[in-house]
């Protein structure tokens, strides 16, 4: 699945494509997308690839599409404070981004089948964690990642505001899944060959609507060799935060917003210059053919609409020759950590306001 998008040479370039093609379409979703950088769920000598809206697989690590992923995104609708559960959570791409969005006072849970890719998962978190300055920038869900199979879900869990699974749902495990949504919650999976967008309306109404043809590899359904179930899944407790992790939050949204304050005192922020202009990609019109040999080779032939857009294209390269040359970009300085270690606190409690974070 994928292909929908031109390829990026980075991450914001997938996203500008992404955004582009209207696969991403609100603030928050392109904000969360930037944030994290795909490439960062991809293992060393495979990154290349990370930029491209296509899936990837490699042993038991699946990633989807970008462009599933934003449609994703959009149609689960998130909020701040939202509990979310990730069935078949894989590397945690999806549940980080969602964490961005849904907040510290929201719930972010995922399960997935296979052990290695949860520690995976966990990798790559701990990764983001310390060394992304993304985290700075957001208040985060921290998400919480159990193995098991996510057709086996204790049936006293908890139910959730928002769900997403990640591979093909059979028509009999339709009902499990919406039964574990909260009247008012969003279910997003793929079914039937659709992704789905299934609101429940009530304690027993839901509203379905199809938003993609997709194609996805099904939920694997396991039974032990002696035909037995295997052991009920249990999730995560929805835990209350304690009084030192919310003062915690609070203290750092104050320390962000004052710093917030004072950059936008020091006047508008400068827009970062688009790094290349988008090509055209329009397939010649073919108009002619000539013979070259034995052989009738089509030959374009140029249009008022194609002299145009080659009179534009030279207008654009004078115009790279005018304006003024860039200035090197300045690395950029994360103003919340600056402020914080800048405090006059303890040195152990700057570094508890700092997540023990090393960069
Ligand atoms: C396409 S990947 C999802 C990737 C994920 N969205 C991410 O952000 O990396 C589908 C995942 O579902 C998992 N899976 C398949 N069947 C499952 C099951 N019955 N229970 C739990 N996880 C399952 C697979 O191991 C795989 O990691």
């Amino acid at each position: 699945m994928g292909g929908a998008v031109s390829a990026g040479e980075d991450n914001d370039d997938l996203i500008d494509n992404l955004k582009e093609a209207q696969y991403i379409r609100t603030d928050k979703v392109e904000q969360a997308f930037r944030a994290i950088d795909r490439g960062d769920y991809y293992l060393e000598g495979y990154r290349d690839n990370a930029y491209k809206d296509l899936a990837w697989k490699h042993g038991n690590i699946h990633l989807s599409a970008p462009c599933i992923y934003s449609e994703v995104m959009e149609a689960l609708n998130l909020q701040q404070g939202l509990s979310f559960l990730n069935l078949g959570s894989g590397t945690g791409y999806l549940s980080t981004m969602v964490g961005l969005i849904i907040g510290p006072f929201g719930v972010n849970h995922g399960v997935e089948l296979h052990k290695d890719v949860v520690d995976y998962a966990k990798d790559r978190l701990e990764e983001f964690i310390r060394n992304s300055d993304s985290f700075d920038k957001f208040e985060f869900c921290e998400p919480s990642f159990v193995v098991g199979n996510c057709l086996e879900i204790s049936s006293d869990s908890h139910q959730y505001d928002r769900i997403y699974c990640g591979a093909g749902v059979q028509k009999d495990h339709e009902n499990y899944m919406k039964v574990m949504l909260k009247v008012g919650g969003i279910l997003v999976m793929p079914i039937e060959d659709q992704l789905t967008q299934i609101t429940r309306t009530g304690q027993s109404s839901w509203e379905s609507k199809n938003i993609l043809a997709v194609s996805f590899a099904p939920l694997v359904q396991q039974s032990r060799n002696d035909g037995s179930k295997p052991d009920a899944v249990v999730l995560p407790p929805f835990s209350v935060r304690t009084l030192q992790d919310i003062a915690r939050i609070y203290i750092r949204r104050t320390v962000r917003n004052l710093v917030n304050e004072e950059a936008l005192s020091k006047g508008p922020v400068q827009r970062v210059p688009q790094k290349r202009k988008r090509r055209r990609c329009r397939p010649p019109r073919i108009n002619t053919y000539v013979f070259v040999g034995n052989q009738l080779i089509p030959e374009p032939m140029e249009s008022e609409e194609d002299e145009r857009i080659e009179k534009e294209s030279k207008e654009e390269e004078q115009d790279k020759d005018t304006v003024e040359p860039l200035k090197p970009e300045e690395p950029q300085v994360n103003l919340l950590r600056d402020k914080i270690l800048n405090l006059p606190l303890p040195e152990p409690l700057k570094v508890y306001l700092l997540y023990y974070r090393e960069k």
